[in-house]
């Protein structure tokens, strides 16, 4: 049996750090009052004029290198965002030729903050119908150039940051290691709760001035719903994977949740009765960087040596969608 593994991880984050006392200059809001709610001190912002598959390149870069390849050895590429460079062609596309590459497939996952981990079980399935060898796996984001910067958008705008990470997946070489498995979630029923609407197709055309006038181009979220929904369903798909795995909660040595909010991990990790040093959390220094906050974390808690050879690392993600899900990595 072929089992896919993670054969290299990488992240970057733009230099250009915004401390909550700074989004405090634009808008009603305030150190206190972010920090407490959300656990963000800090967050990174990428300058104008760079894309979201700048930040991808130097992220794939760094993955490839801690894998010991080059980009040519790459045989498919796997782009989460939902901040492309441009609305159509997927980003993905942007990346390949960024890397000086050609002809290799390229795919574009648009779930937002379940992005990676949808993308890694797409890796993990190809991987293991032996159609491809080496995958680069990507989140990566540039929230920046869309939040509001006002006192309506200030309940999204101090939450997000910008940011990449990258991961190359492949056959692992001892089958009782590498990904074990991935459960993937989502009701749309919740689709307007966390949304952008911008890019409505209903309308002819799409985009007009009275879209901008009415602040269509902002992001939209009730917070608290997503909260709620967020902190049930993240214990709930762990339950899962644990299960399907004849796995314990005692048994996972490492629990990467995506970085939405402190207090929803701090949630989560209470449900189920986890220490919360088990719970890594990096929100603090960059906010909510979407499909790029899981690959991040993994290539700190690599870099810091707190994921070490043989141990039991559970990712899991809740986002916009809703979508959800949890993956099982025997490191
Ligand atoms: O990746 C998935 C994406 N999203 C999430 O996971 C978000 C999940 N939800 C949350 O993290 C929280 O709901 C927030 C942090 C966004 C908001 O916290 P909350 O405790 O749910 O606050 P709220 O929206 O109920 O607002 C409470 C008060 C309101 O004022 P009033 O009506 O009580 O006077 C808001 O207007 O806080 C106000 N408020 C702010 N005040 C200062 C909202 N945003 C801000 C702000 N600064 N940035």
């Amino acid at each position: 049996m072929i089992r896919a593994k993670i054969l290299g991880v990488g992240r970057y984050l733009p230099e250009k750090r915004v401390t909550n006392f700074d989004l405090a200059k634009m808008f009603n809001t305030s150190d206190e009052w972010i920090r407490q709610r959300t656990g963000i001190v800090e967050r990174r912002y990428a300058e104008e004029g760079v894309y979201c598959s700048d930040l991808a390149r130097e992220a794939a870069r760094e993955a490839l290198k801690s894998a010991g390849m080059k980009a040519e050895d790459l045989d498919f590429i796997i782009f989460a965002t939902l901040s492309p460079d441009h609305h159509f062609p997927g980003s993905g596309c942007y990346l390949q030729a960024k890397m000086g590459l050609t002809e290799i497939g390229c795919l574009d996952i648009r779930n937002q903050c379940s992005g990676f981990l949808y993308s890694l079980a797409v890796a993990d399935a190809f991987v293991r119908m032996g159609m491809y060898k080496r995958i680069l796996v990507v989140g990566a984001e540039i929230h920046s150039s869309g939040l509001s910067f006002t006192d309506e958008g200030r309940d999204v705008a101090v939450i997000f940051g910008d940011g990449a990470g990258a991961v190359i997946v492949g056959p692992s070489d001892d089958p009782s290691r590498g990904i074990l498995s991935t459960h993937l979630h989502a009701d749309g029923r919740y689709a307007d709760i966390l949304r952008l609407e911008m890019f409505d197709i209903s309308r002819k055309p799409y985009l007009t001035h009275q879209t901008i006038d009415e602040g269509r181009i902002w992001p939209k979220m009730q917070g608290k719903e997503v909260f709620k929904v967020a902190v049930t369903k993240i214990p709930e798909v762990i339950e899962e994977a644990l299960q399907a795995n004849g796995l314990k909660i005692g048994d996972v040595d490492l629990f990467l949740p995506h970085q939405a909010n402190l207090r929803i991990n701090q949630f989560a990790a209470a449900r189920l009765e986890v220490p919360e040093e088990k719970f890594y959390s990096n929100i603090q220094r960059y906010g909510n960087t979407t499909a790029a906050s899981i690959p991040i974390a993994l290539s700190e808690v690599l870099e810091q040596g707190i994921l070490k050879e043989d141990h039991l690392l559970m990712m899991v993600a809740f986002g916009s969608g809703f979508t959800w899900g949890a993956s099982v990595i025997r490191w």
